[in-house]
């Protein structure tokens, strides 16, 4: 596994072929899948449920898969994730009424488990839940559609989380996801990310080997 995880975003992949979709978005070197759960209620998009993440598993998909809820309420559904073959759930904390439960839901279904937060949602939820994180997860769009811009105000959150975690001492992923793409992928890396979620940068090119490539070439110009 790599230090520096690419995450493509499934969300903008072919659903009428997704399984080979993945399969050629992890051959071509991505480290995660990430995959958009959105209800039509918590946001404004209506996407894909267990069902479609254990069909991948069943297509023979191994490489972990970083479900990202954006359905509320938040609760039900987890276990059915955990039961399709999910390894890392992150939800927002407007989702839940009990944060430190869910959290808790989640790790106590053998998968690891994050808080995702929008660019307008304040970083004190992460006050006193740290030692029961997994990951971190910045929205750099506002969460509902692929093929937004980046929000330049999530490179200093970036920074302010990047900072929290090495003062925690915890193992915590920091995953940035909204408008990443491989020209400002490098800026973002040296905020403090380590996870970079792309959906439209990835499947809106012919040649997912050589975006990723270009991605990892840029990170590493970031030190
Ligand atoms: C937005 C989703 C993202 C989205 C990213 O609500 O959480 O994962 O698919 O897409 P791009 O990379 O196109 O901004
Ligand atoms: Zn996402």
């Amino acid at each position: 596994m790599n230090e520096n995880w690419i995450a493509p975003s499934i969300l903008s992949a072919n659903f009428a072929k997704l399984g080979e979709e993945v399969d050629n978005v992890l051959a071509a070197g991505a480290d995660i899948v990430h995959f958009d759960v959105m209800d039509n209620h918590f946001v404004p998009n209506l996407t894909i449920g267990p069902l479609v993440c254990e069909a991948l598993r069943k297509h023979g998909v191994t490489a972990p898969i970083d479900v990202h809820l954006m359905v509320a309420p938040v609760d039900r559904i987890i276990p059915d994730f955990a039961k399709a073959g999910a390894s890392i759930i992150t939800f927002h904390p407007e989702a839940s009424v009990h944060i430190d439960r869910t959290l808790q839901l989640i790790k106590d279904h053998g998968c690891k488990a994050g808080l995702t937060f929008n660019p307008g949602t304040p970083l004190h939820y992460l006050d006193h839940i740290m030692d029961k994180l997994d990951m971190i997860l910045l929205m750099s769009v506002n969460p509902g559609f692929g093929g937004q811009s980046f929000i330049p105000s999530a490179l200093d959150k970036l920074r302010q989380v990047r900072n929290r975690i090495d003062e925690s001492g915890f193992n915590i992923r920091l995953e940035i996801d909204g408008g990443v793409n491989g020209s400002n992928i490098r800026e973002i890396k040296a905020a403090g990310a380590d996870t970079f979620v792309a959906g439209s940068a990835i499947f809106g090119k012919p040649d997912y080997k050589k975006v990723i490539d270009e991605m990892r070439s840029e990170m590493a110009k970031a030190g």
